[in-house]
């Protein structure tokens, strides 16, 4: 079967045409056509997201982006389709509605039902399918439970599947997510926005000279016994540590590793706990963030090392930002798992900035 997907919750506008089957091994995906626009040059200027231009760029965009995938997929201007699928939340209000009113309408013309997705379970399901081929996705076969640990510009938080497509919460964030961190501490280092991949950057840098900073961060909640992290203390620590200094490009290249490094540590135990709590058999890392390398890295380590009965799936690094195909993944595993597509959805279905995965 085949969706449409749209993406439109942050700053990056994004259209797939995606085909899904299912057989004994597990379920194929076949990218049939995909758009991505990143307008994240335009919020540069404003040192983050500026909702207001995100929403007047998705809805500029979305007609483009939506004929160039259309072209691409090669299947005429009204394909045949299961359904339409659209992010719902979480994210950006407004930037969610044009992404939602662009889908109800092609909904109404093309008479196709309509599906709400979340955004986090995209990034969930889309980073446990491996590639094998150019367009060609599969999630094979995914030993259950699953801990996923979920990283995003809005979002951090570890998540349960001991069932397909149900989720339980079991730690997040009491305050700033990860990526939010990385990017305003980026700031304060007088750098571009987003932040976290010019982070990683300079951080690659003092490893490869094996430079460490004298300021020193902390490695917040690392006694506390459960599964929750805070990051709003850190970004105070590195606020209060830089203040008033003017840093050379080697302490700043220094300063952006041992940030890397509180982060890295704080998942590390965290993750740790969370594999003791839940009895993962997979693991999977998910969200813009899971592109940190040496995040990726230390994660791997450790659980090879303690947990080497774990799978771990690690999302390729041209997918974990937002995008479409993972909106149209999530949308054809329900699909294909027995789940309906709701006709009333169609109309009464509405932008929800906080919708929850669990
Ligand atoms: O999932 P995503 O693309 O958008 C949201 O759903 O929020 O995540 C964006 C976040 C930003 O905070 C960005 O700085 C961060 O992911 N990010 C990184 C890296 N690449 C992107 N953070 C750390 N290291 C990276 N290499
Ligand atoms: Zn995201």
């Amino acid at each position: 079967m085949r969706v449409l997907a749209i993406e439109t919750s942050c700053d990056e506008t994004g259209v797939a045409l995606v085909e899904g089957v299912r057989d004994a091994s597990g379920i194929f995906f076949n990218v049939l056509g995909q758009s991505l626009l990143s307008q994240a040059p335009l919020h540069a200027a404003y040192g983050g997201v500026y909702p207001t231009l995100a929403k007047r760029e998705h809805q500029k965009n979305l007609p483009l982006i939506f004929s160039e995938a259309l072209t691409q997929a090669g299947l005429g201007d009204h394909p045949s389709l299961e359904a339409i699928a659209v992010t719902q939340g979480p994210g950006l209000e407004p930037a969610l509605w044009q992404g939602i009113t662009f889908a109800q309408s092609l909904s109404r013309e093309w008479k196709t039902p309509l599906m709400g997705i979340n955004h986090m379970e995209g990034h969930l399901i889309s980073s446990l399918a491996h590639r094998t081929g150019t367009n060609q996705w599969t999630l094979g076969s995914v030993p259950l439970p699953v801990l996923a640990l979920l990283v995003s510009g809005g979002h951090t938080e570890f998540i349960v599947m001991k069932k397909w497509l149900a989720y339980e919460r079991i730690g997040e964030t009491l305050d700033d997510a990860v990526g939010e961190c990385f990017d305003k501490v980026a700031r304060m280092l007088g750098l571009p926005y987003p932040g976290g991949p010019e982070i990683s950057r300079l951080a690659r840098e003092a490893r490869q000279k094996g430079l460490r900073s004298e300021l020193a961060l902390p490695r917040p909640m690392l006694r506390s016994k459960n599964c929750d992290v805070s990051f709003s203390g850190l970004k105070t620590a590195a606020l209060y540590a830089l203040r008033g200094k003017t840093l050379s490009e080697e302490e700043r290249q220094a300063f952006a590793r041992e940030l890397e490094d509180a982060v890295a540590e704080v998942f590390i135990a965290k993750t740790r706990q969370a594999l003791k709590e839940c009895d993962a058999k997979t693991f999977v890392l998910g969200g813009g963030v899971a592109a940190n390398v040496h995040l990726r890295e230390s994660l791997t380590s450790m659980l090879k090392k303690e947990f080497p009965e774990v799978e771990i799936r690690l999302p390729e690094l041209s997918i974990t930002g937002d995008n479409a195909v993972m909106i149209a993944e999530a949308a054809l595993t329900r699909l294909l798992s027995g789940g309906e597509t709701n006709p009333k959805e169609t109309l009464e279905m509405r932008a929800d900035g906080a919708l929850s995965i669990a």
